[in-house]
């Protein structure tokens, strides 16, 4: 399936494209963002556009040179993206944008093991230069540690029943495709859980797929370069799909724009007031997709766009 972008005008409107700016699409996928502010781009723009799929570069890359405008494409994780643009003499942007997740094509192809529904190798990784495939996890992870991925990013009651029946059913060798490892875990769950709307084995999915990924700490990792990297009158726009994703957003996003300090990795962290923030809340409700692109993409259902933009004139006390 080709790759609709969520939340199209609503993100690079709220970017405010300047035509001489310099932008950063950090999700690259099959370039829909990317497309959009390199068409809003003089020819003294720049767009650098990160993914970690080298599909997703080689796919984007004939898309984006049709617009006749200056882009540059980094195969890297964006965890590093502060790094990346600072080795190329880049020190602050004008712009900022996440699309988070896996792209459309890459769901859909069996062979990248992320579908439920489709048969393929249990996979998942993103950048296939990772060690660690969801092979790896479902065949190695101890029963505790495993129900442990599945309980905090499947966000499954039943994580614990899962865990087992996966551990019980490796008994007879490695669990080696998507539909097998789909159908232990719609057997392991309750009849009631079962008729719940959505695909049982969902949860489980997106648990090993954001484990095999190292999904949230990347993010957490980039949410720290935003501020730093940002100039002043600079925005960030994230599109977040899963509410993991979206509270770290919230989370990092409500820090530097209230007077508030936020601690890391603590969901009960405690608020310490700062000086005058530097950073202005964009969206202090997050956007989501109208009812007409939710009918017509699924896929955007779950989505929610949070930007902030940096105060001109205002130092933070973590960027001097
Ligand atoms: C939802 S898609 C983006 C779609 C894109 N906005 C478009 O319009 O086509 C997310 C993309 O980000 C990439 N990605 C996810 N996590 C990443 C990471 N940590 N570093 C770099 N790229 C990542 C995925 O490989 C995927 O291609």
């Amino acid at each position: 399936m080709e790759h609709v972008p969520v939340l199209l005008h609503e993100a690079i409107d709220l970017l405010s494209v300047k035509e001489s700016g310099t932008y950063v699409d950090l999700t690259l996928g099959r370039g829909g963002h990317s497309e959009a502010i390199l068409k809003r781009l003089g020819e003294n723009g720049r767009l650098f556009a990160f993914d970690v799929d080298p599909a997703a570069i080689a796919e984007s890359t004939p898309r984006l040179e049709l617009t006749g405008k200056p882009f540059q494409l980094i195969e890297a994780n964006f965890a590093t993206f502060e790094a990346e643009l600072k080795r190329r003499g880049v020190k602050e942007v004008d712009g900022i944008l996440m699309d988070l997740g896996v792209s459309s094509p890459d769901f859909d192809d069996p062979s990248r093991g992320f579908s439920y529904m489709k048969e393929g190798p249990l996979d998942m990784r993103m950048d296939p230069t990772l060690k660690e495939s969801a092979f790896d996890v479902v065949n190695s992870y101890g029963e505790r540690r495993l129900g442990d991925v599945i309980r905090l990013y499947g966000e499954d009651y039943e994580a614990r029943k899962i865990a087992h029946a996966i551990v019980l059913a490796r008994e007879n060798g490695p669990i080696r495709t998507t539909t097998e490892l789909a159908e232990i875990v719609v057997a392991a769950k309750s009849p009631k859980e079962r008729a719940k709307k959505g695909h049982p084995a969902k949860q489980t999915f997106q648990a090993i797929r954001i484990e095999v990924n190292h999904e949230l700490d990347v993010l957490e990792k980039a949410l720290e370069s935003i501020p730093r990297m940002l100039a002043p009158g600079g925005r960030a726009a994230v599109i977040s799909f899963h509410s993991l994703e979206d509270t770290l957003v919230k989370r990092a996003f409500r820090s530097l724009t209230r007077n508030e300090k936020v601690g890391r990795n603590d969901p009960n962290s405690y608020l310490i007031p700062t000086s005058s923030p530097a950073f202005l809340d964009l969206t202090p409700r997050p956007i989501v997709p109208s009812l007409a692109e939710q009918s017509e993409n699924r896929r955007s259902l779950s989505a929610k766009l949070r930007a902030i933009e940096k105060k001109k004139g205002v130092q933070d006390e973590g960027q001097a």
